[in-house]
């Protein structure tokens, strides 16, 4: 099967032009002006006149199905890779979870499970892990040469999935023989769980309490934690879900210093905040983990992501429906499970927020969402750009069309949106999964399981530039 996709714009963090992209098989062949006119024929033609050409968003940080304060995350790979496609996201990579008892290899082979002959799209690994101990320092070598190189650890969530400080370290070292990456979420669990519960036992039991109890400082010192242990061993370290200026500082401060600090941030930290978690338990909707903040720290993230502090947005996509399971926290914040749905729009929120609105280029913003994540996530060339052998995972995006977000037309199987009844400027219209078309003009043709598992390589050059 070929096809042309003639006259777009070609947008990559290089730069913009008009030009035809032929897609042959899964791959891109050819690119140039007026392949047409050049003689070169294909089933099919895509007219992107007026439209830009992408490669397919990559988000790094998703969670379908993780389990959480009693219940699961309500997308599969399949409803999950399917609203990302809607939304022109072509690859995720999820977190696989090891649970607390249990080895990396049956969590590994628990999530590898759930997405075959599932997902709609590609996928990779990172791996969550819960114990650190001999056996699973030995396990992570093996996973690293299984194309699952990443492990994420926990200062948060005591009980739960944290880790100490010696943990945390090991677990450092052993990437510093292996090549893996070390992802952190960057919160003081410890110090939270006595603010929360001195909050919850004074009667402050609202959503909107699980906001205020996770002050911002406690992920200032966490990143700050995280990254000096990181340096002392050696090695790099990527922040995940990065919601403040105070973690911000931290990162950049490492980074000015030469330290290999890496982080991401979420679009909830630059568009929703604090405010949205008033409301009595309306705002159970908006609780996550570290949690919205007040507005006056959107401009430093915007700021963090124009000065490449902040590396790239992933979503942290981890849907609960609020009837049935962000209830279970009716009347005790401290039990709503922690997450928002979000892969379906964050492209069309970066677009709207960040290219429409003056603050980022369009080709820094496809470098955000598909280049960077592809780099620093060993996936690059083979996605996150449009170039020739590239897989074709592409996007026609409309840059002009409107849109209004909604639980009402969204395609994530969750029952509210964050950003129920905002209107978006850029929205995609046909959206190619290795060649072959799975989303157009708002109707999925593609199929379940179609979905490849990507072996992802280590450290990428920018990783360590
Ligand atoms: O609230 C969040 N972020 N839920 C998902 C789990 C995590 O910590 O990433
Ligand atoms: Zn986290
Ligand atoms: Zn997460």
């Amino acid at each position: 099967m070929r096809t042309l996709i003639s006259n777009g714009t070609i947008v990559t963090t290089e730069g913009s032009s008009v030009a035809d992209v032929l897609v042959d098989g899964e791959t891109i062949a050819l690119i140039g002006a007026d392949l047409g006119g050049a003689g070169i024929t294909a089933d099919e033609t895509i007219d992107a006149s007026g439209k830009y050409v992408i490669p397919g968003a990559i988000d790094v940080h998703t969670h379908m199905e993780l389990p959480f304060g009693g219940t699961f995350a309500k997308d599969t790979f399949e409803t999950g890779t399917r609203a990302a496609a809607f939304g022109g996201t072509t690859t995720i990579v999820d977190f696989a979870v090891q649970s607390r008892g249990a080895s990396l290899r049956e969590g590994l082979d628990a999530w590898h499970a759930k997405a075959e002959g599932n997902a709609v799209a590609d996928y990779g690994f990172h791996m969550i892990m819960s114990d650190v101990n001999d056996e699973t320092l030995k396990e992570m070598d093996q996973l690293v040469a299984e194309g699952v190189p990443d492990f994420k650890l926990f200062t948060a969530y005591p009980g739960v999935f944290y880790s100490d400080d010696g943990a945390i370290f090991r677990a450092m070292q052993q990437t510093a023989k292996n090549g893996g990456l070390i992802m952190m979420h960057a919160e003081n669990g410890i110090a939270i769980d006595i603010v929360a519960n001195q909050t919850a036992d004074s009667g402050m039991t609202d959503p909107y309490y699980h906001g205020v109890a996770r002050y911002s400082i406690f992920e200032g010192e966490a990143t700050n934690r995280v990254i000096r242990l990181a340096e002392a061993a050696g090695v790099p370290v990527y922040i995940v879900h990065l919601s403040s200026r105070d973690a911000l500082n931290e990162v950049r401060a490492a980074r000015d210093r030469g330290a290999m600090a890496f982080a991401e941030t979420c679009p909830q930290y630059l568009f929703l905040s604090l405010e949205d978690m008033k409301n009595g338990f309306e705002g159970a909707k908006f609780v996550c983990s570290p949690p919205l903040r007040p507005k006056d720290h959107w401009d430093d993230l915007w700021t963090g992501l124009i000065k490449d502090d902040l590396q790239l947005v992933a979503t942290d996509h981890c849907p609960f429906d609020f009837e049935g399971q962000k209830e279970l926290g009716r009347g005790d914040f401290r039990k709503v499970p922690n997450g928002l749905p979000g892969v379906e729009d964050r492209v069309d929120l970066l677009h709207d927020g960040g290219v429409v609105g003056g603050r980022i280029t369009r080709e820094r913003w496809v470098e955000l969402i598909s280049t960077a994540p592809a780099r620093l996530f060993g996936m690059y060339p083979r996605k996150g750009t449009v170039s020739v052998g590239a897989d074709a995972d592409l996007v026609v995006y409309d840059p002009n069309r409107r849109r209004t977000i909604s639980a009402g037309t969204h395609h994530m199987d969750v029952d509210y949106s964050c950003y129920e009844g905002r209107e978006v400027r850029g929205a995609s219209d046909v959206v190619l999964s290795r060649g072959s078309v799975i989303v157009r003009n708002g109707e999925f043709t593609g199929k379940k399981g179609a979905g490849r598992f990507i072996k992802r390589s280590t450290a990428d050059a920018a990783r360590l530039a």
